[in-house]
């Protein structure tokens, strides 16, 4: 099938791309490299150099094949800062993702892949968090995912758009074969500031917060390998075609790591110190996020399978000393 991937060159969207590419797709990647990274282009698939705010060219590639689908994951994705710059964030998240689904059914493309996440939850009532918990976000950028999963839900009815709306929690970790090496510029999460202090960009690094009601007091999440992520994207694209359904599914690994426990797999690994200094706590943290999988495995027969903090670590230790040792 020729599937156009919208962000494709992100750290999400490469591992996505290579997931499809890898069971037989022919993928264009489209792609403003505001985040994303030429050198996460793959050559099997076909770029275009294009913004989702430019309606005129999302029409054109869209038309420049014939699509069975299209996934989406061009997003500005960092809460706190949707905090202070929403403004940003709805014309990123809210109007750029209309640009989409208005030219995808101009173009006549109906199945749609929407990577959203679990910040469309907020503050947890209970976990494991199935798909039936209450989404109350708790950041501008989780109210902005559940905007557009509302959004889909109407033109699914209206316009005949069949998608699969993905609500990811802590993505981490890079590719297990090696094949994506792109790091991603001024990360805001864990792993990466974590890395990038073992490779002494950073002097230290803030653990935000150890007064939890947790076993070690720091938060605890759930830490999804990108290649699991990736492979669900591709099962969900077989479901709804195969079933002609829309759904809405968590993808967590359903486990539940501290930053202490990052940190010290970490520091064990790189063979790093690591120094980090305990912070007050970062504003809108909940002490637990883990997630219920159960509907993505009843449904997608998906199951995480790389997403031991071991494979999330490891593999991410090796794109940074890979990069460390040719800077
Ligand atoms: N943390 C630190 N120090 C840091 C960075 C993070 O202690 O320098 C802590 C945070 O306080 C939190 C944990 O590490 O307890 C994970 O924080 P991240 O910023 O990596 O991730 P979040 O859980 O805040 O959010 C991530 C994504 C969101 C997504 C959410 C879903 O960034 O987009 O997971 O669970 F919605």
């Amino acid at each position: 099938m020729n599937i156009l991937i919208i962000g494709g060159a992100g750290y999400i969207g490469s591992h996505v791309t290579r997931e499809l590419l890898d069971n037989g797709h022919n993928c264009v990647v489209y792609d403003n490299l505001s985040s994303g990274l030429r050198g996460n282009l793959f050559k099997e698939s076909v770029f275009i150099h294009g913004d989702i705010h430019d309606r005129e060219a999302l029409l054109n590639a869209m038309k420049s094949e014939k699509f069975g689908a299209l996934v989406h994951l061009a997003a500005s994705k960092a809460a706190g800062e949707s905090m202070i710059y929403p403004e940003k964030y709805s014309s990123n998240n809210i109007a750029g993702t209309i640009n989409i689904l208005n030219a995808a059914c101009t173009a006549g493309i109906r199945n749609v892949i929407f990577s959203s996440s679990a910040a469309v939850y907020g503050e947890p009532q209970y976990t494991p968090i199935d798909e039936n918990h209450p989404v109350i976000p708790e950041n501008f950028y989780g109210f902005t995912k559940l905007e557009i999963e509302r959004i889909l839900g109407w033109y699914g009815r209206l316009k005949n758009i069949r998608y699969a709306s993905l609500r990811y929690f802590n993505a981490a970790g890079y590719d297990v074969k090696g094949r994506i090496r792109g790091l991603e510029q001024n990360p805001a999460n864990l792993l990466p500031i974590i890395m990038e202090t073992a490779c002494g960009y950073r002097a230290e690094m803030s653990v935000f917060g150890n007064d939890y009601d947790t076993p070690d007091g720091t938060c605890i999440r759930d830490y999804i390998h990108v290649n699991d992520l990736a492979v669900g994207h591709s099962m969900a694209l077989d479901y709804i075609i195969k079933y002609d359904k829309s759904i809405t599914v968590n993808l967590g690994s359903e486990n539940g790591f501290s930053v202490t426990q990052v940190l010290e797999e970490a520091r064990k690994i790189t063979g790093k110190a690591i120094p980090a200094k305990v912070t007050g706590r970062r504003n809108g943290d909940p002490a637990k996020l883990t997630a219920s999988s159960a509907l993505a495995r009843e449904l997608l027969g998906w199951k995480a399978k790389h997403s031991d903090l071991e494979t999330l670590v490891k593999t991410c230790w090796n794109v940074y000393l890979r990069n460390l040792e040719v800077t």
